[in-house]
């Protein structure tokens, strides 16, 4: 099944592969600079990820400057690679923009004429499926309703509650994140995901969003010479991919 003699080479896919394959997880970097540009750049990159309903539920917050960087990097529990990247930036989901974003994709629709079923979609079902009401009951009802209702028909099955309103944003959220990652490597850069950090101590250094969630801190720089700490490693390939 799919040997790799029937892939058919090309140089994007070779550009591809070295991408994936050069970027590890670095945990020290030099002193150098990510330039505004480049980082520019892989921001834009990173917000072309495929996310739920293009309601993109996501924020990021860039701290480059000394002194916030270095209490962001203590939030971040002191980890080597927080301390010693130029640049971080707080990767965070929005399980609560859902309803205004629902509006802006039907201002920033590109093309000139608006699409019932579009119209239809932002306007009258996203308010429908994303709510979930004071207390979660409007949720629980939906829940309640899709259970009689899948008995006999395919049904969605969520999301039904406010937490699966964040699991909701954090799947978009962490492709947009490894959009970003790969970015930085295709720029030469390199990155470090961490969800070590203390949440509360984040969240009031930047003073996020109430119900904003940080799905991850991304270390980013240059890697130094001891900036990875071992060769890379996967388990057995069988145990996690099944052709049925
Ligand atoms: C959600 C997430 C959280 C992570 N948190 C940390 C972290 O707090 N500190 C750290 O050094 N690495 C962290 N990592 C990096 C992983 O340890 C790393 O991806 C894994 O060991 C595989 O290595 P590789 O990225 O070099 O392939 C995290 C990765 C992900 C995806």
């Amino acid at each position: 099944m799919n040997a790799k003699s029937d892939i058919t080479p090309s140089p994007a896919l070779d550009a591809f592969r070295d991408v994936v394959r050069s970027r590890r997880s670095v945990r020290r970097f030099t002193d150098e600079p990510v330039p505004e540009a480049v980082l520019d750049d892989c921001l834009e990159l990173a917000t072309l990820a495929p996310n739920s309903s293009n309601l993109q539920p996501w924020e990021f917050f860039v701290v480059k400057t000394p002194e916030l960087k270095a209490k962001l990097a203590d939030a971040c529990l002191g980890q080597n690679a927080a301390k010693t990247a130029p640049v971080l930036i707080v990767i965070v989901a929005r399980p609560d923009t859902w309803r205004q974003n629902s509006r802006l994709a039907l201002k920033y629709w590109p093309e000139d004429k608006l699409p019932g079923i579009v119209e239809k979609y932002y306007s009258k079902i996203a308010p429908i499926h994303y709510n979930q009401g004071p207390l979660g009951l409007f949720g629980a009802a939906k829940k309640t309703a899709g259970l009689f209702v899948g008995l006999t028909r395919p049904v969605p099955r969520g999301p039904y509650s406010v937490n699966e309103m964040k699991i909701w944003a954090t799947k978009s959220t962490a492709l947009a994140a490894e959009n970003l990652m790969l970015a930085l490597r295709a720029h030469g850069y390199d990155s470090c995901p961490m969800e070590g950090f203390d949440e509360c101590r984040v969240r009031r250094l930047l003073k996020l969003p109430r119900k904003g969630l940080v799905t991850m801190v991304l270390a980013a720089g240059t890697r130094s010479d001891k900036g990875v700490y071992n060769r890379q490693y996967r388990f057995d390939r069988d145990t996690m991919v099944h052709y049925l």
